[in-house]
């Protein structure tokens, strides 16, 4: 395996914002995982999309709330396409209402993927990517809010954060960057599926710059942070919400 093209995996690639950022960095030579839960075909688009554009990727299975699962997600990027370089842990889902309403299945899905899942990322990430490699983690800017109806997610977000900061600091010394994008809201199912029109006109209203963010906005934030161009940013949270908070 030569080492001229770098390798990427992002978590959560078969739509959305995933989506965009695996074909950004397909796009700007990465060999790259497409990595999703459910929806094989989507993820399947998602890699013909990338072949028909000239790049190189690959879709693979693994739940991140499964520490094995995703173990074998590094194994099996390495064995296609060598030592990981950059990790993006953008995998999360979401669920709305009062704190004093929420599930247990609810609470423990969002724990189960947005914390637990990124941690497996970090932890495996600081593991096998090579020195040199780079970390990019999804945050929310909606932690500045303290929004109601938001709590758990909210929650999950800060700790991501947290140990963004933590473990850029441990990684550091190897050359290795940790940072964290946070988005305002971006126009994808997480936003959109389930809430009525009238609030998403609202929520749009009140961004400054007029319109929901796309996930190619995102995107272009993770293909700098991947790149040799970002090398002294460390440890730090960009918030892209069209001047939201
Ligand atoms: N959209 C926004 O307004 C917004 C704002 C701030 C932050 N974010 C963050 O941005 C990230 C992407 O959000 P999005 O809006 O693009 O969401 P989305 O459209 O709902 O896409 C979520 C992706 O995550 C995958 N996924 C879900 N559970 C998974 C699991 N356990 N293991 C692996 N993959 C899993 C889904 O694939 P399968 O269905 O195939 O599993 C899908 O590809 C999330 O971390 C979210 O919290 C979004």
């Amino acid at each position: 395996m030569t080492r001229d093209m770098k390798t990427a995996i992002v978590t959560g690639a078969s739509r959305g914002i995933g989506a965009a950022i695996a074909r950004r960095l397909a796009a700007d030579g990465f060999r790259t995982i497409v990595n999703y839960a459910a929806d094989a075909a989507a993820a399947g688009a998602v890699v013909a999309a990338i072949a028909a554009e000239g790049g190189h990727a690959l879709a693979v299975r693994a739940d991140v709330s499964d520490a094995g699962a995703v173990a074998d997600l590094f194994a099996r990027s390495e064995a296609e396409f060598g030592t990981v370089d950059v990790l993006v842990n953008n995998a999360g889902v979401t669920a709305f209402g009062p704190l004093a309403e929420v599930r247990d299945e609810d609470y423990n899905r969002l724990v189960a993927v947005n914390l637990t899942g990124t941690f497996n990322g970090m932890r495996e990430g600081a593991r096998r990517i090579a020195d040199g490699g780079r970390i990019v983690n999804l945050s929310t800017s909606i932690i500045g809010h303290y929004s109601p109806g938001n709590a758990v997610y909210t929650a999950t977000k800060a700790a991501v954060e947290a140990m963004t900061h933590i473990l850029a600091k441990e990684l550091g010394p190897r050359g290795i960057t940790v940072n964290a994008v946070a988005p305002g809201p971006v126009a994808t199912e997480l936003l959109l599926a389930g809430r009525p029109p009238e609030l998403i006109r609202r929520l749009t209203s009140e961004i400054p710059l007029g319109r929901l963010g796309q996930p190619e906005d995102i995107a272009r934030i993770v293909s700098f942070l991947a790149s040799g161009e970002s090398g002294w940013v460390n440890g730090q949270v960009i918030r892209a919400n069209g001047g939201r908070n």
